[in-house]
This record gives C-alpha cells, structure tokens and sequence, in this order.
C-alpha cells in the first residue's frame, strides 16, 4: 500500500464550535438554537468541498466543575452523537461520516450492530474513531467510582476490537439468498458464530446484521500515549493526533509506522491525520484580530477549568500570572498532558498564557493567517510526510468552514495536493484503503 499523493480532510462538526469560546461569536452554532438543517448545511458546505469525512466526536459526560464555570461552557450539551450520525448518513451522499465510540463504556455487540447498521444506511461512508475515553467523569455515569488504567483500557481495547470485527465477519458477503421460491434467507453455510471467550467479553454471536458494505467501518484510533501507539501500529487504519511542531508530528509519523512495520504491515497502511484550528483573515493584520477576539472571549475561569481537565490537575485556585506547577503522572489523558506540559516549558507560559494557548483549541495546532499563508502551512507538512491529512476545526461554524471551503481548499488545489472530486463512493475508497476480507482480523 502506498501513500496517496492527496491530502486527506476531514471537518470536525463540533456542536458548539471548536475553539471553546467559538460559540459566542455573532451568527456562530450553539448546539441549542439550531435545527437538523443547520447541522446538514456545514455538513453538506464539507461534501461540496469534497471532504473525505465529516467527524463527530463525542464524550459520557460533562466536564466536572462548579455550575458558575459549567454554566459558561458549551461542553455541558452534547448531542447523542450515532442518533445525529444515522440522520446525516441518509441526507448525504459522498462524505464519510465518522463518528467517535469509547471501547471503555459500552459492549462490542451494542458497537457491532449499530456501526454495521450506520454503514449500511450511508452505503458503506462509516468510520469508527475508537477512544477509551479519557475524561474520569465518564466512569461516574457507568456505575463506577473510578476510571480504568490506562493500560487496562486498552488491553479490554484490543479485544473489544477482535470481538466487533468477529461479529461483522459473521456473515460471507453474499449470505443473504432470499430465495423466495425455495423458501430460503441465507445460505446456513454462509454464518459464522463467534463464540468468543476471552479476558474482557464473552460473544456468540452471530451478529444479526449483515456484514458491513465496507467489511468493517473504517478503523480510526485517537490515543497518542505509548499504549494508544501501540493500538495504532498493530491495528488502525487511520490515526487522529495533536500536533504543534513539524518536528514532533514527523517524531510521531516516524514512530505509528515503525510500529506498523514491526507488525507486519506496510507502514502507509496507517493514515495520520492532525487536528487543525485555522483562522483565516484576508491580512494578516484580520486573521489576528478575529483571533484576539475569540482569544478575549474565553472566559477566565472556564480556561483555568479545562486546562485543569486536559491536566488532569486542577489549577483552579492558582493565580493566571503563576507558572505551571509540577505535575504527577496521570492515567487519563496521558498524551494530551504531556503536549502541553512541554510547550509551557518550551515557551515559558504562565497559566494565563497557556490556557489561552491550549485551551482554544484542546491543545491542536492553531493556524492564523491569509489564505496563502494558512495553505502553506498545512501544505508544508503534508510534503515533508508528517502528516497524510487534517480534521480541519473552524474556530466557529458555520462562517469558519466557509471560509475555509472559498479560500484554502481552492489554493490547496492549485498546489495539487487536494484532490478534486470524489473517485469512489464508500470511505476506505475515498481513503484509498483496501476492503478486508471475511475473517482476515489476526491479533497481533
Ligand atoms: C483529533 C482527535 C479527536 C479525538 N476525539 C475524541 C473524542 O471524540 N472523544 C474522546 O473521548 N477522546 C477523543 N480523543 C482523545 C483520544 O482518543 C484519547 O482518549 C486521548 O488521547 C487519551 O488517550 P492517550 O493518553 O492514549 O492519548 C481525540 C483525540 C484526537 C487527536
């Protein structure tokens, strides 16, 4: 398999806008005042563009602080992500849909059988971004007092994965006869029970879904710690990341496909793709300025909160002017931690100065520029191979994806790395990944 010559974008429909003060900006979603319709407008102002997908991340609950700063955040709403998904599969065509599922809170027959439906219903545009769920507060609302290590995560991860890819091999493709003469709806020949036993799960099976138009839904893993890397060499076709320098994105490429050869696999079969949060302005001196004023817009408390969070370490009480204290290791959000850990000291930021930096945007990469200085940016490190594409995340929709779409994409194109029309229909065509075979899922 080899690399495809194309930059890969995805768009990030965050309900209430990815910087985190996006939604207060005039004419900007909030996730509570708008329709369907507004939702399938920036998903459709994507198709139109010729995104590779759309993506809808998701968490179990809301952020755990007092109600005056979460009754600041938009982060308090989120809306049930495969229910929004299942609608926005029959009112598009070519985009693929991703949609983020946590191997931690649910069951893999539960997964199975909704992501096969989903694929179906959309003719095969399905990936799953496999997270295992990071945010401690997850754990309250699935009778737990406390959130699994890390490494327990995902070692139940692993098999979560061997028994959903099971359960969509239950069926050879062409199972179905339904051979209304004989009186025949399968061919029994052509079901596969799983009967798995393993640490985590007990599975049957089979799945009482037909396989997936694409085999599996596309295979997305978003962890960046040593275990997440892992996960990734050995088994995901496509890699979410956060990313701040051209040195350590080409660090990570480097290493997610190193750990794909050691496992067998051509190190292309893993697509990396980063985060992104581009403000365009028509000068420079106009991108700035729509950047300072998202910047102004966050609200003090609500930064020191969610830099508490990513940190898992709460900062709350400290003054903005005071550096950041030494932190103890975490089992949560290992990597996020760790990026911004290092740019506080790399840039010597204060807690004012860092949660500006990282909390806008979660800790991706913030692009503020001209058009042509934002399509040099992404364009450099899609050619140096640190990158095979982006999740493009406006700083607020639907304005921030627009201008992206009439400015950055055209020049993107006239630099020919962007594709310009879809080729295929499903998303492993848009992606230029193969379709696996029946029973070809092999632990590693
Ligand atoms: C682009 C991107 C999108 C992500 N989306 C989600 C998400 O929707 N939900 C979630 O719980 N974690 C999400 N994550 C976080 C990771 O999946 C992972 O849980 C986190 O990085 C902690 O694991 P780690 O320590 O292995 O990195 C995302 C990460 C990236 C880079």
């Amino acid at each position: 398999m080899t690399r495809p010559d194309k930059m890969i974008l995805g768009a990030l429909v965050s309900p209430a806008s990815s910087h985190i003060a996006g939604w207060r900006m005039e004419g900007a979603l909030t996730n509570v005042d708008e329709t369907f319709e507004d939702v399938l407008g920036v998903v459709r102002a994507a198709e139109d563009a010729k995104f590779d997908f759309a993506f809808l991340a998701d968490e179990l609950s809301m952020p755990d602080a007092a109600d005056s700063i979460l009754s600041r955040d938009p982060l308090a709403y989120r809306f049930e992500p495969l229910t929004l998904l299942a609608a926005l599969a029959v009112a598009t065509k070519k985009i693929g849909l991703v949609v983020t599922q946590s191997t931690t809170y649910n069951e893999p027959y539960h997964i199975a059988r909704k992501l096969a439906s989903i694929d179906q219903l959309s003719g095969g545009r399905l990936g799953w971004n496999l997270v295992t769920s990071y945010v401690p507060e997850e754990a309250r609302n699935f009778s737990r007092s406390e959130h699994l290590a890390s490494v327990d995560r995902y070692d139940r991860a692993e098999e979560f994965l061997e028994v959903t890819c099971g359960l969509w091999d239950s069926w050879d493709d062409d199972a179905f006869v339904v051979d209304r003469k004989q009186g025949l709806y399968f061919d029994p020949s052509k079901l596969h029970r799983l009967n798995h036993e393993g640490k985590h799960f007990s599975v049957r099976g089979p799945l009482n879904v037909r396989r997936p138009v694409q085999g599996w839904p596309v295979q997305v893993q978003a962890g960046s710690s040593e275990a997440g890397r892992e996960l990734a060499g050995k088994y995901a076709e496509v890699t979410f990341t956060a990313q701040n320098t051209l040195e350590a994105a080409l660090a990570f490429s480097k290493d997610v496909k190193a750990r794909a050869s050691a496992y067998g696999r051509s190190p292309s079969s893993v697509r990396i793709i980063a985060g992104v949060q581009p403000i365009i302005g028509d000068t420079m001196e106009e991108a700035q300025a729509k950047y300072q004023e998202l910047q102004n817009s966050i609200h003090p408390e609500v930064g020191l909160a969610r830099l508490s969070q990513l940190l898992d370490y709460d900062v709350t009480k400290l003054p903005e002017d005071a550096p950041l204290p030494e932190i103890p290791d975490t089992e949560n959000y290992k990597s996020r931690r760790a990026l911004i850990i290092e740019m506080a000291k790399r840039e010597n930021l204060n807690l004012g100065e860092l949660y500006r930096k990282v909390v806008s945007a979660y800790g991706h990469r913030v692009v503020v520029g001209t058009p042509e200085s934002v399509t040099r940016e992404l364009a450099e490190w899609f050619v140096a191979g640190a990158v095979d594409g982006y999740i493009i995340s406006p700083g607020y929709l639907p304005h921030g994806l627009e201008v992206f779409n009439e400015t950055v994409v055209p020049a993107l194109r006239g630099l020919g790395v962007l594709r310009e029309e879809y080729e295929g229909t499903t998303l492993r065509e848009h992606l230029g990944l193969d379709r696996p075979a029946r029973g070809s899922w092999t632990r590693k």
